[in-house]
C-alpha cells in the first residue's frame, strides 16, 4: 500500500475497536489486525475479546497459532443462554467504548458477540464495519442467521466474501454504496499458516491412526450445530452413520465441547469405536489445517470448514440442509448432503470412488483480503 493510494483521506486517529468472541472469529481477525498495523499510515486498533469462548482449546491456543496479540480488553462474559450472553457482552462493551472512544467498531462473522457489539456501537452513533457481511442460509432457526441479518442492517460498512452476498443485502434494502467486495479474510489466515500446518501426529498415534495419516487415508469430522447435536435422536443417527463410514475410512473427530457434553448427557459414548474413530479435543489452528490438508474428505456442519476445504481442494460433505456460503458448492469442493444417512453414505462412496469435487478457488480468496479491507477502511473513516 502506498501513500499515493491514500492521498484523499486523512490519518485515522481514534482506534478501531476490533471485536472477537468465539473460535471462528479469531482466524478472521488475525490478518485484519496485521493489515491495519501495516497500512501506511497505520490504522490504530484495539483488540476486544468478549470471552464468549474461554477454554484453552477454544481460545488461547488459537491466539498463539494465529499470532494474535493479547487482547487489549477482555470482557470475560463466558457461557450462558443466548439472551444472557448477548446482554452481558452489551453491558460490558458499552463502558469499554466510553473509555476508548473508537473511530469505528469492527465486527466479524455471525456469533453472539458480533451482534452484541454492533448493536452497542450503533446506538452510540459510532460507525460499524462488518466483515463477512451478506451471507444468508435463509434458515432463521439458526442463531447465526439472526445475528447476520441484524448486524448487516445496522452496519455502516459491509465487507463481503463472495459476490452473491451483495444480492442478499440488496434484497434487504441495504444501499449498494455501503457494500465492498473484498474477498475472504479466512483465506488470508490459511495462506499465512499453511507452511506451518502440522497434523497432531502424537494424538493420532495414540489412536493407531498414524499410518493412515501418512497415506492420507482418513476423514476429518466436526459437528457442533445445535440442530445436529442438541437432540438425542439426531445425534444418535449421525453417530450411527459415522460408525458406518469409519468401517471404510478411519475418522478423526475433533470434538466441540457442546457435542462432547451432549454425547455424555445422552449416554452415546459407546457408539464411537476407538479403533476406527479418533476422538480428539478441539484442535489448534495449525493442527486442524494439517489434518484437513491431508484428509481424503471432511464431514462437517461448520461454516469455516466449508471454506477452508474449498481453499485446500479437499472434498467436503456438509451435514446441513442449507449453506450461507453457496460459492463453496458452486465453485469449491463442498456438497450439501443434509443429515439423512443414505445421502451421507452416498456422498462418502462417491469421494472414495475418486469422484469427489476438485473445485477451484473463488475470486479474491487470495490471501490479500485484509489488505483490501484496511485500504478501504482508511478511505472510509478518513472521508
Ligand atoms: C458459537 C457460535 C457459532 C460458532 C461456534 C464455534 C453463536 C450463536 N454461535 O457456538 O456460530 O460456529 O461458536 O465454536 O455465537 N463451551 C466451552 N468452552 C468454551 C466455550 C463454550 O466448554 O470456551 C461450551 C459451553 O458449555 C457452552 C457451549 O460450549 O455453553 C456452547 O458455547 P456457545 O458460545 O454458547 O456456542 P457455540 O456452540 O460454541
Amino acid at each position: 500500500m502506498t501513500m499515493t493510494n491514500n492521498k484523499n483521506s486523512t490519518a485515522v486517529k481514534a482506534p478501531v475497536m476490533c471485536v472477537v468472541g468465539a473460535r471462528p472469529n479469531f482466524m478472521k481477525m488475525a490478518p485484519i489486525l496485521r493489515a491495519l498495523a501495516a497500512h501506511v499510515p497505520p490504522i490504530p486498533a484495539l483488540l476486544v475479546h468478549t470471552g464468549q469462548h474461554y477454554d484453552t482449546d477454544m481460545s488461547k491456543k488459537l491466539f498463539v497459532d494465529l499470532g494474535l496479540p493479547q487482547p487489549d480488553i477482555n470482557l470475560e462474559v463466558g457461557s450462558g443462554t443466548h439472551a444472557q450472553q448477548t446482554a452481558e457482552v452489551m453491558k460490558r462493551f458499552e463502558p469499554a467504548m466510553d473509555e476508548h472512544k473508537p473511530s469505528c467498531v469492527l465486527v466479524v462473522g455471525d456469533v453472539n458477540s458480533t451482534i452484541a457489539c454492533a448493536l452497542v456501537a450503533s446506538k452510540k452513533n459510532v460507525p460499524v464495519a462488518h466483515v463477512e457481511a451478506g451471507l444468508r442460509s435463509y434458515d432463521r432457526r439458526m442463531p447465526e442467521e439472526i445475528n447476520r441479518v441484524l448486524t448487516d442492517q445496522i452496519a455502516d460498512r459491509l465487507y463481503t466474501t463472495e459476490r452473491s452476498a451483495a444480492d442478499n443485502l440488496a434484497r434487504e434494502g441495504i444501499p449498494a454504496e455501503r457494500i465492498c467486495f473484498t474477498g475472504n479474510v479466512m483465506i488470508d489466515s490459511l495462506e499465512a499458516s499453511r507452511p506451518h500446518a502440522r497434523p497432531p501426529v502424537d494424538s493420532l498415534a495414540a489412536h493407531g491412526l498414524d499410518a493412515g495419516l501418512v497415506a492420507g487415508e482418513y476423514g476429518v469430522v466436526t459437528l457442533h450445530r445445535p440442530s445436529n447435536v442438541d437432540s438425542a435422536e439426531t445425534l444418535k443417527s449421525l453417530l450411527t452413520v459415522l460408525g458406518q463410514v469409519a468401517r471404510d475410512l478411519p475418522l478423526v473427530f475433533a470434538m466441540h465441547p457442546r457435542t462432547r457434553s451432549n454425547i455424555e448427557r445422552f449416554g452415546l459414548q459407546a457408539m464411537l469405536d476407538p479403533a476406527r474413530i479418533a476422538v480428539l479435543p478441539p484442535q489448534g489452528y495449525l493442527e486442524m489445517l494439517g489434518l484437513m490438508a491431508g484428509a481424503t474428505l471432511v464431514l462437517t456442519d461448520s461454516g469455516g470448514l466449508q471454506e477452508e476445504t474449498t481453499a485446500l481442494g479437499v472434498p467436503c460433505l456438509t451435514l446441513r440442509e442449507n449453506t450461507e456460503r453457496p460459492i463453496t458448492v458452486e465453485q469449491g469442493t463442498n456438497t450439501m448432503v443434509g443429515i439423512e444417512p443414505q445421502a451421507i453414505l452416498q456422498g462418502v462412496s462417491e469421494i472414495l470412488a475418486g469422484r469427489g469435487k476438485r473445485g477451484r478457488v473463488p475470486e479474491f480468496w487470495d490471501g490479500r483480503t485484509a489488505e483490501r479491507i484496511a485500504a478501504d477502511l482508511h478511505q472510509w473513516l478518513g472521508a
